[in-house]
């Protein structure tokens, strides 16, 4: 189903820049004790991701409530942001067809920003009679989700009175919150993400799960797909577990100054599967102190690409600029859908050659040939090949990545299921906007304002 090759880091292929197996097997201790940690905090339920697949109850309480929801409503809006969107989002582009909301229902909007404009067009856009609201916040505290909740209950109360709450799912900590509370008070339909997930990990769980139910996507496909990639990088072997190579050959990289990850899908429906990846391998291994306390400053910056489109953007920096960069190319084998090119101008040399070939036939080529520049020119690059884009690769590949980034974390001796760096970001915010409890805590101190130039 998913093929990893990581011919394209090693010296064989690179010489002297690459990277020797006996350089991967020289940190098979650390690897191992990346491993045992995580063994253990799974073994306590501090790690939980691995699990999900098997969650049955956590399923079907999706499925249930989708079932009960399908057919009523022609749009769903999607509020949350971080690790309470990008999931959802990818799984919404890899699975649905990239004109869903011009030739299907229901239609999917995500807002996951606060950008006034983008929410005030898809509030223009859509009914709300006619419209869910799937909520998303973890914490419940967040303020950009929390501003467009009351916008978005305003508005539906204003419309439909006491029926508001029929249009509203709330997915948050099964505790603790405002939405918590609210859920509880008001009988408002909702859904629990396990306290154990962080919000990045968290697209196996209602996070992601719900929406694509209500699309029609075969959840439990997706699960099954995550719990037999689950099975292969649970294992101790570095040389059986594709997400401990990614994260030892990532590892080795960033030891050699390669501080820039790119994931590269040759295929668009892969781009914000890339976006998704961008957040979990930023936030969780980018971070200042160490497991011990010791400032670090950890961390390898993810960049997002798309193939063939960033041939004509990014490619040449990637192949003839600093030797920055790990270029991790995906493509597809069997694409659901291919156009063949026909014979028309057949007989010139600039277009003939594509002639009676197809679109398909040519991405592939053009993955390939990025590959081989990049090994030409002596830079890493990686190739994760898919057989096909289904619910059960993209449930596979949620988990690959979770896991190399759970190693990469521990290798780099840094917590990867925290974010104290967002988490500033947030008690700042609140201070300017004034919420109870943080005035004055931030913006008294903050050299920001000293620094505005008014045009
Ligand atoms: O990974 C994380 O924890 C963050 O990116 C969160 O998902 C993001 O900050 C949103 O948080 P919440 O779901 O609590 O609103």
């Amino acid at each position: 189903m998913i093929r990893f090759d990581f011919s394209g880091v090693t010296d064989k292929l690179l010489g002297g820049r690459g990277i020797a197996v006996s350089d991967i097997e020289a940190i098979v201790p650390a690897l191992a004790c990346a491993h045992e940690t995580i063994m253990a905090a799974r073994a306590k339920r501090e790690i939980l991701f691995y699990d999900l697949p098997n969650d049955n109850t956590m399923i079907e309480g999706v499925i249930t409530l989708a079932e009960q929801l399908k057919g009523r409503f022609k749009n769903i809006v999607h509020l949350g942001i971080g690790g309470s969107s990008l999931g959802p989002k990818a799984i919404f582009q890899a699975l649905k067809d990239p004109l869903h909301n011009i030739s299907a229902e229901p239609r999917l909007f995500f807002m996951d920003n606060v950008d006034p404009e983008l929410m005030g067009s898809i509030l223009e856009n859509i009914d709300p009679r006619e419209t869910l609201f799937t909520v998303v916040s973890k914490s419940g505290g967040t303020a950009e989700t929390a501003a467009q909740f009351m916008v978005v209950y305003d508005l539906l109360q204003r419309t439909l009175g006491k029926r508001c709450h029929d249009h509203l799912v709330l997915i948050t900590d099964p505790e603790k919150g405002i939405l918590r509370k609210l859920a509880v008070a008001d009988g408002i339909a909702s859904l629990s993400i396990p306290p154990e997930v962080g919000g990045r990990f968290s697209v196996l769980t209602p996070v992601g799960l719900f929406p694509a139910c209500l699309l029609g996507i075969d959840i439990q496909a997706m699960m099954a797909g995550a719990g037999k990639m689950a099975a292969c990088v649970l294992q101790g072997d570095v040389f059986k577990n594709p997400a401990y190579l990614y994260a030892a050959v990532h590892f080795l990289a960033l030891a050699r100054g390669v501080n820039i990850s790119v994931l590269m899908p040759y295929s668009n429906a892969l781009y914000d599967l890339a976006d998704w990846y961008r957040q979990i391998w930023a936030e969780s291994i980018g971070k200042r102190h160490s497991l011990k306390g010791k400032d670090v400053y950890a961390g390898q910056t993810p960049v997002k690409a798309l193939g063939a489109t960033d041939q004509h953007s990014q490619v040449q920096l990637y192949v003839e600029g600093p030797f920055d960069k790990i270029v991790n190319i995906i493509d597809v084998a069997t694409f659901r859908k291919d156009v063949p090119i026909p014979h028309v101008f057949g007989d010139t040399d600039e277009m003939g050659y594509l002639a009676g070939k197809s679109i398909a036939g040519l991405i592939r080529a053009e993955a390939l040939g990025t590959k081989g520049a990049l090994i030409e020119s002596g830079r890493m690059t990686s190739h994760i090949s898919l057989e096909t884009i289904d619910a059960g690769t993209l449930g596979g590949l949620f988990m690959f990545f979770e896991a190399a980034t759970a190693c990469m974390g521990y290798l780099l001796d840094v917590n990867p299921f925290d974010q104290p760096g967002v988490e500033l970001g947030k008690q700042i915010t609140f201070d300017l906007m004034g919420r109870r409890g943080y005035e004055g805590k931030f913006r008294s101190s903050s050299p920001v304002e000293r620094m505005v130039i008014e045009l």
